[in-house]
Formats: C-alpha cells, structure tokens, sequence
C-alpha cells in the first residue's frame, strides 16, 4: 500500500479530537467511533456495531466468517488523553504533522497509530484465513466502563483463540517485547475541609487550621521521603518478582543512567532505593498525587486561610493487589492520618484491577516469529507500569490476551510532542501481517 496515502489515512484519525474525558468532546468522540466503524466496513465485516452507546460507543466488528479458521479478536482504544499543556507543543496536538520521520499528534502512539497498525496490515495482503473480530473502545482512558458492562453483559464477545493489543512499545528500538503485566489504577480525590469559609490569615492565622497546609501534611504521612507508602496493608499482597525474572530484566537494554537523563530528563531519581528502577516501574505499586486545588490560586496576592483543599491522587497496583481492597485501605489511612480537627474524605473516579497474562499460549510464538522475521529480534517478556483496565475482563473468557505494541518508550504519551516513528509504523504493519498469516496457517494444520 501506498505510505503517502497511509500516512493520509492515519492523519484523518488523528485530526479527531476525541478526549473521552472532556465533555466537550463528545461528538469528536462519536466521529473517531465513526472512523473507526467506515475502516472496519473497508476490511470487508459486514457486522459493525456501536455497543453500548450509554456514553462514547465500543465499535464492534465481525465476519465474514471463514469455516475452522482460528478467531482473533483486536482490542484497541479510539480514544485519548486531554492534550494540554498546549503552549508546549511545537506543532498543535490535533494538526498530525512528520518532522524527521516522526509523526507528532495526540493519540499517535496512544492508542490511535497503533490500531491504525492493526488494521491496515489486514488489508496489506491477501485476507488470511482469520476470523477476525474487534473491539475498539472510546473510554480506556476514563476507566473503560461501558466495555466492562459489555463484557459482563455479553461474554461471549471476548471468546476467541487469543487477543490482540498493541497500546504498549518495544521496551527499545529494535526490541520489541510481550507484556507478562499491567499495572491496576486506582484514581481518587482526598478532599480536607477546616473550617466552615475562608479565613482572614492576620485575625486568624496562628490558631485557625489552613486545608491546605492539611492536606500536605496528610499527603507526606500517606507516602514519606523514602517512597514508602504507608497505608497500612497496602503492601501486604505484594510480591518480588522470580530471580529468573529479575535476571532476564537485567539482560534488557535499560539503563538507570540512560533512564535519568534521556527519559525522565531530571537530576535524580526517587523511589524505594533497595529496588532496581526496573522493579519500583514494573513490579511496585505508588502512589502518586497529580494536582492539588483550593485555596488562592489567581494573579497577585489574597491573604487567606483556605477551608477547603483537594488533592487529585492514584495509586497503581501490582499482582495480587486488589482495587477494592486498595480503596478501603486508602479511606481508612485517610481517617486514620487526619487529625480530629480537619474532615478528611476520598471521593474514587476510576479503577483497575492489575493483569497477569501467562505466556504459555502458541500464539505468543507466533508472535514472536512474525517478529524475528520482520525485524531480526524476537519479543522479550517484559511487565508494563501503565494500565489497561479492561484487560483481565478481556482476559475471563480464556483467551490468551497478548500485550504488545510497536511504540518506542520516549513516545510521551499523555505528554506534549506524542509521536510515533514512521519506521515503527511500517514494520509495524509487516509484523502483524506476518503474525496474521502465521495465525492462519497455523489453522490449517
Ligand atoms: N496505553 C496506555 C497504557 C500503557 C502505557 C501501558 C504505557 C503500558 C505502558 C493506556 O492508554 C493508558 O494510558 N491507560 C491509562 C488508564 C487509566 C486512565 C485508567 C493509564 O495507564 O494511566
Ligand atoms: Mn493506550
Ligand atoms: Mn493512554
């Protein structure tokens, strides 16, 4: 196929502004589902479906349907992430644009370029005797609720010979990998209320409690200098990777230095420091706080102890943890750590069980052929620190879910300048056709 026209196509996905959390974006949402829906037509199913439709549409394709061919269900997100700070782009998030072999858009990476991936290297050949199926949800970055009610709802959705996702990266270049875990989320408000209005802070200051001073001191006490989370139980069902794991990580071209100065591009890093960086990114949980608000924040200078202040907060999980284990946890820490004086309360958005995925399936060496063949290099396990929520639903029905992808990991997702590399793209196409031949043949036998 023509890469002008390819990279055409992929930039029409990309114009869509579809950020599943804004509101705002709404139809952008619905547009990027129709995109989606005009593709799946274009590979030739002639059951395309919006499901769930309750908020942003699970586009739903089949068939035609090939006798005794094995079936692979796609899983894949339509959505992304809000795209500011906007000042911070070099070219708009929403105007896809090459530089250097690069293209750089909001979704490019996440998830958008990678399903764009999926899709075009079933149309790169002759069809293969794959019975194909997708899911392509609008709200994995909200939670995926619509597609867990799905799941629940109609099980028989998620019943194939193995599950595809490509939302991850090669854990470097010329390294791609299969993901063995997710991470789970935990997303929640801690809000600490002092008093009933703001307060004058000379008639006041000195005797009356200040929220925001508060909830400092509650945030420190949930998690300390060391990177120790302290709520209790929290680390309780936590477990150290196996030494065989742990030695294959350090075969990885991953180096602490490297990870310092060209990804996190800071002056140090942070985190229990008994554990290597691999194991506090892949195999620990955090908790991490992402905005705070209340209080004066505007122009110039008020003098006034805040009532009110709320911390937006998530914790990730690790095997064995359990999302609603985790939020008892963390509202009892809350009460526990807030001093009689101040009504502290947490108020959860969004969650995720953590996944395990075995890698004992054959389609895994399929996988792993298509990409020896295309690149050279085969996939290594390796464990994911981010989460895809809807994974261990995907997961119930049996089918092995394979965690891939064909990012780099210096892509910034959720950040300004999201990219993808070209080269990624096209040999991306190549590795999936190869893996859908083999998936194929491998049905014959
Ligand atoms: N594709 C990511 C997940 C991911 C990123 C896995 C990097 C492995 C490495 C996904 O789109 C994502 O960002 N998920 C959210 C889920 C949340 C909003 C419920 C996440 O991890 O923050
Ligand atoms: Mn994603
Ligand atoms: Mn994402």
């Amino acid at each position: 196929m023509n890469r002008d026209q390819l990279l055409n196509e992929l930039s029409a996905f990309l114009r869509i502004p579809s950020v599943s959390t804004l509101p705002a974006h709404n139809q952008d949402c619905r547009a990027a589902a129709e995109w989606v829906a005009q593709e799946l037509r274009r590979l030739g199913c002639h059951d395309v479906q919006f499901l769930g439709s309750e908020t942003h549409p699970v586009v739903w394709g089949a068939g035609p349907e090939i006798a005794g061919a094995p079936t692979l269900l796609i899983y894949g997100h339509y959505d992304v992430q809000p795209p500011d700070p906007l000042a911070e782009w070099t070219t708009p998030p929403f105007e896809p644009s090459v530089r250097d072999g690069r293209l750089y858009a909001r979704g490019a990476a996440d998830d958008k370029g990678q399903v764009f991936c999926l899709l075009k290297a079933i149309a790169a050949s002759p069809r293969p005797p794959v019975n194909f199926r997708f899911l392509i949800e609008g709200e994995e970055e909200y939670g995926s609720k619509v597609l867990f009610d799905l799941v629940e709802r109609e099980p028989q959705r998620v019943h194939a010979d193995a599950i595809l996702v490509a939302d991850m990266s090669y854990v470097a270049p010329g390294w791609p990998a299969v993901y063995t875990t997710l991470r789970g989320l935990a997303y929640a408000e801690i809000t600490v209320r002092t008093s009933k209005t703001d307060l004058h802070s000379g008639e006041y200051g000195g005797a009356a409690p200040n929220a925001h001073e508060e909830l400092a001191r509650l945030l420190t006490r949930i998690k300390g200098e060391d990177g120790k989370i302290n709520i209790p139980g929290f680390y309780g069902p936590v477990q150290r990777p196996s030494k065989t794991e742990l030695a294959a990580w350090k075969k990885l071209p991953f180096k602490e230095k490297d990870f310092l100065n060209k990804r996190v591009q800071g002056k140090g890093l942070v985190g229990l420091r008994k554990y290597s960086v691999l194991e506090r990114l892949w195999a620990l949980p955090t908790f991490e706080i992402h905005g705070v608000l209340g209080g004066f924040t505007g122009e110039g200078a008020k003098t006034v102890i805040p009532a009110e202040a709320t911390a937006k907060v998530s914790m990730r999980l690790v095997p064995n943890q359990k999302l609603k284990t985790v939020e008892r946890q963390l509202e009892a820490a809350v009460k526990r750590f807030a001093p009689k004086y101040v009504t502290a309360s947490v108020r959860f958005l969004h969650g995720a069980d953590p996944a395990q995925i075995k890698l004992n399936d054959p389609s895994f060496k399929l996988l792993d052929q298509a990409f020896k063949q295309v690149l050279g290099r085969g996939t290594v396990p390796a464990r994911a620190g981010g989460s895809i929520p809807v994974v261990p639903a995907l997961a119930s029905g049996g089918a092995p879910v394979i965690l891939t992808g064909i990012g780099l990991p210096d892509d910034r997702l959720h950040a300004p300048n999201e990219k993808l590399e070209l080269k990624q793209l096209w040999d991306g196409i190549e590795v999936f056709r190869t893996f859908y031949e083999l998936l194929g043949e491998s049905g014959r036998g």
